[in-house]
């Protein structure tokens, strides 16, 4: 079966497509102004606590679960549980198609600005905040973007996984470390970048509040691409042999240290040009600019083209991800050809994501959306999809205590793994996938959701 379903040609491979999928704007976009919003450093602290407590535990059953069933997210569900947990496998495909949709929009702004500051003359403009309010409107533009993200992501898709996949991320990965830790050591040589560090690492308990757990459980999700079937894909392509445990540690630690060198790289800036660090989602857009603009005309445009198109190839590595949820499904279960349905699946996505690019004031009643307190659709698509994480693992926790059984996940998890089972590591694992994930991941999904709608502040005066 598996020669048929294709598998990754090497045990690096694995891990580099699946760090591919969780690096991208999650970690370079969407952490530094969720950090910048919620205080900094005691957003990292949060962050950094869910990922190694909560989610690498999660990561680990999600690829069990995958390698043991060896199909796609549906048909995992539904092989080792039986009839109706299969809906749990499209909730979390219709999940990623979501995501997707609005991911790819994001990622035609990063392509843009790619071109822009290469070929164009962004650099030339003084102010970039207001640059990036009218680019982003600029329907036409961000439409030829985005398809053309889009359609990168299905050729890609389309080749299948050792091919396509694992082929394209050896080389995007390693690049993205090379060129951030060179702008981490030029932004720490700027004047006032010693009170962006502190901003960033020295934590003040006093700012954590509900938003910022909340904040870092939903980001620390979102960025490791847990809750909606991404892992259970990527580890029906897994080899039996291969380690789960080190792979998940593997995938965690470079995701999160991607997103902790974006920080380190964002915060000095923001602090040396006196930028507002709550900016919310356009602050690496107006930081980043500047960066390069301070860097002289030559210069500026070559590192700051480079920049964009690595965070494009992080991007790009994260689509092919999400695009590769629902098009194992189609060829696993329907026997679609790989070809067809990426395109097909492909051009769905993007028509859906047309909502979301119109939401930035093309489009009035988008982008205040009267039932979700005026916010934009593009916002509200990634809050539900956000929430939808967390309850997709969440479940996924109650599966495998109620239905599959802890022990089936551990002998799977041994395969690969020498002295699991007798190990304190199992023992661990045991406690956090049966008690400690599914209790607090359903407490807080629950309060992420009353948060959401009703407002914690109204509903228990607290938040
Ligand atoms: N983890 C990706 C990022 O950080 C986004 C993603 C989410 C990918 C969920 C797949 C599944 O950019």
């Amino acid at each position: 079966m598996s020669e048929h379903r294709g598998i990754f040609s090497s045990r690096m491979g694995f891990i580099l497509t699946a760090a591919g999928s969780a690096v991208g704007l999650g970690n370079i976009w969407r952490f530094p102004y969720l950090a910048g919003e919620n205080g900094g450093a005691a957003f990292l602290f949060i962050y950094l606590i869910c990922v190694f407590t909560l989610c690498v535990p999660v990561m680990i059953g999600e690829i069990a679960i995958g390698r043991r069933a060896g199909t796609d997210a549906y048909g995992s569900y539904k092989k080792l549980g039986g009839g109706k947990w299969g809906y749990l496998g499209l909730f979390g495909i219709a999940v990623g198609i979501f995501i997707l949709s609005y991911y790819n929009v994001v990622a035609g702004w990063a392509f843009g600005y790619f071109l822009e500051i290469s070929f164009g003359n962004l650099l030339n403009h003084q102010n970039f905040g207001a640059f990036f309010g009218e680019y982003v409107t600029n329907s036409g533009t961000i439409l030829l973007f985005s398809l053309g993200f889009m359609v990168m992501t299905a050729v890609i898709v389309g080749q299948g996984i050792a091919a396509g996949i694992e082929a394209a991320n050896k080389i995007m990965m390693p690049a993205l470390y090379v060129i951030l830790i060179a702008l981490i050591i030029y932004s720490l040589t700027l004047p006032n970048a010693m009170e962006g560090l502190k901003f960033y690492l020295v934590p003040d308990v006093g700012k954590i509040n509900t938003q910022t757990i909340f904040d870092g459980l939903r980001q620390a999700f979102f960025s490791l691409s847990l809750g909606m079937g991404t892992l259970m894909t990527y580890g029906s392509y897994m080899r039996k042999d291969q380690n789960i445990i080190s792979s998940a540690a593997t995938i965690s630690i470079a995701d999160t240290s991607v997103a902790f060198l974006a920080g380190l790289m964002i915060f000095p800036l923001v602090f040396s040009e006196g930028v507002e660090p709550t900016q919310g989602p356009p602050l690496v857009f107006i930081v980043l600019p500047q960066i390069f603009h301070s860097m002289g005309p030559i210069l500026g445009r070559f590192i700051g083209g480079s920049f964009f198109l690595l965070l494009c190839f992080a991007a790009l590595t994260s689509t092919i991800s999400l695009l590769e949820v629902p098009v194992a499904y189609l060829v696993d279960q329907k026997k679609f050809s790989r070809k067809r349905v990426s395109w097909g699946v492909a051009l769905l996505i993007f028509a859906i994501g047309l909502l979301s690019m119109l939401s930035m004031g093309q489009v009035d009643f988008l982008t205040k959306l009267s039932f979700y307190q005026d916010r934009d659709f593009l916002t509200f698509v990634s809050d539900m999809c956000d929430i939808s994480l967390t309850v997709g693992g969440t479940m996924m926790c109650l599966f495998i205590r109620y239905r599959w059984k802890i022990h089936n996940m551990d002998e799977e998890v041994a395969l690969g793994a020498n002295g699991y089972l007798q190990s304190a590591t199992r023992k661990y694992l045991d406690v956090t996938i049966s008690w400690i994930c599914p209790i607090l991941l359903g407490i807080m999904s629950i309060l992420i959701i009353l948060d959401k709608f009703i407002g914690l502040k109204v509903l228990f005066g607290w938040g």
